[in-house]
């Protein structure tokens, strides 16, 4: 299987250090510039950029670490094949332990299927929910074992069944019983887990919360259906997006689950992504409670966008500016095409400095920031910077590792990452 190469994200890797927050992209963009930004139209409240890594002020001292990240901070400015990655392992490595305090990580790849970052997991015995051919073909070239995969999506192509069994992927998550029948048909001895719908159990009415996801009571049925047909049902998973993420929810929907499945072992109970910042203790309370009523065995999560954006900045270069009416613009070599999509469906108002050597200036220069390409929505809003903006300065954009790299088109002719051509069957 053809190997995909590592271009476009530089490993920033940490290893031989004490882990130091000095040693962090954050820390080289202080060092060198007070150039911090932000200020934009859209609202910030809306965002939830729940780790923000501490820098140490420590301009004092210089160990042989901080001498040692210097030069790579040369490397970032001096690599005009913007824009790229920056990813600091060794905080991955913290976020990837953090989120284990409370399952089994199975990282969901759509949030990022970069080789560096899929080998970081597998480094770290995390497991994978996959989404499609593309990303068990993916993991098996670099050595994952099918063992560690789970077919995740609730309704899947013929044919990327027909494949995933044939590597050896044997966990499948499903919704329906056309779903359970599509892939029962291949063989015996199959396990499953059952999606159950988080709008019917929260009396959601939106209908976007129903895209997947079976009652709870036909949940049981269907337990029935696989047991009696002799397949393997291990369990019951549950997916809140951020947007209705809190404890009041997560609480409703483990209540539910146990009152429904009362007497009923199960094996995994998978909680899902959307974790955040607030998951902590009481979270942790209630899930015990539910694992030693149901004598589940594993309970599975699945962080995404709050394991990656914190590990990962773009570098990106300024291409040129304008003044156009009362405003300037600066025009860099990402935008939403490059996958910076959160813009315009999240509000997210991204943290962004110049990566630069010289002193900052008293004075705030404001720019409208434009993607490359000539499409009006290629924007990013309003932004600050202590220094005026010019063609070749280098941009690093904060916190931005989950659903931007897998985002990347090739729209308006730029390689924004290289086009993935989707699921390859
Ligand atoms: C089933 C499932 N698990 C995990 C995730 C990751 O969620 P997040 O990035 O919000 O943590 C998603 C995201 O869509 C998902 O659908």
């Amino acid at each position: 299987m053809k190997k995909e190469p590592s271009e476009g994200l530089i490993d920033f890797n940490v290893d031989q250090t004490d882990g130091d927050d000095l040693l962090t992209a954050e820390g080289f963009v202080r060092l060198f510039s007070e150039t911090i930004m932000i200020s934009s139209p859209k609202s910030i409240a809306t965002v939830r950029t729940p780790y923000v890594w501490k820098m140490k002020n420590q301009k004092d001292h210089k160990t042989m670490e901080q001498k040692e990240f210097e030069l790579k901070q040369e490397k970032f400015i001096n690599n005009d094949k913007t824009p790229f990655f920056i990813f600091r392992k060794e905080e991955f490595r913290k976020l990837f332990k953090h989120f284990s305090q409370f399952g089994k990580v199975f990282y969901p790849v759509k949030a990022n299927d970069h080789i560096e970052v899929l080998k970081a997991v597998d480094a770290l015995s995390g497991c994978f929910e996959v989404d499609g051919i593309y990303h068990i073909e993916r993991l098996l070239s670099i050595g994952v074992s099918p063992e560690k995969l789970q077919f995740s999506i609730p309704i899947k192509k013929p044919n990327g069944v027909k494949k995933a069994l044939k590597y050896g992927v044997n966990r499948f998550i499903i919704d329906t019983e056309e779903e359970y029948l599509k892939i029962r048909q291949n063989r015996k001895n199959i396990q499953f887990i059952i999606r159950v719908s988080i709008a019917d159990i929260l009396n959601i009415k939106e209908v976007c919360y129903h895209k997947w996801g079976i009652p709870i009571k036909k949940a049981i049925e269907l337990a029935n259906i696989i047991e009696n047909d002799g397949s393997h049902f291990l369990g019951i998973s549950f997916y809140l997006s951020q947007e209705i993420f809190n404890y009041e929810n997560f609480s409703t929907v483990l209540d539910c689950i146990a009152k429904n499945f009362k007497g009923r072992s199960l094996s995994v109970l998978d909680i899902g992504g959307g974790l955040d910042d607030s998951f902590s203790s009481n979270f942790h309370n209630k899930i015990k409670e539910i694992k030693e009523s149901l004598n589940i065995d594993t309970i599975i999560v699945e962080p995404g966008r709050n394991l990656l954006d914190p590990c990962i900045d773009m570098v990106v270069s300024v291409i040129g500016t304008a003044k156009r009416g009362d405003n300037m613009w600066a025009y860099i070599d990402a935008g939403i095409y490059s996958g910076l999509l959160d813009y315009v469906i999240k509000d997210k108002v991204f943290e962004i400095s110049i990566l630069d050597r010289t002193e900052p200036s008293s004075k705030t220069y404001k720019y409208l920031l434009s993607g490359p390409t000539s499409d009006a929505l290629d924007f990013l809003g309003e932004y600050s910077f202590k220094k005026q903006l010019n063609a070749g300065d280098k941009l690093i954009i904060k916190n931005c590792g989950a659903y931007t790299f897998v985002l990347g088109t090739h729209f308006g002719g730029f390689n924004h990452f290289g086009f993935k051509g989707g699921d390859l069957l």
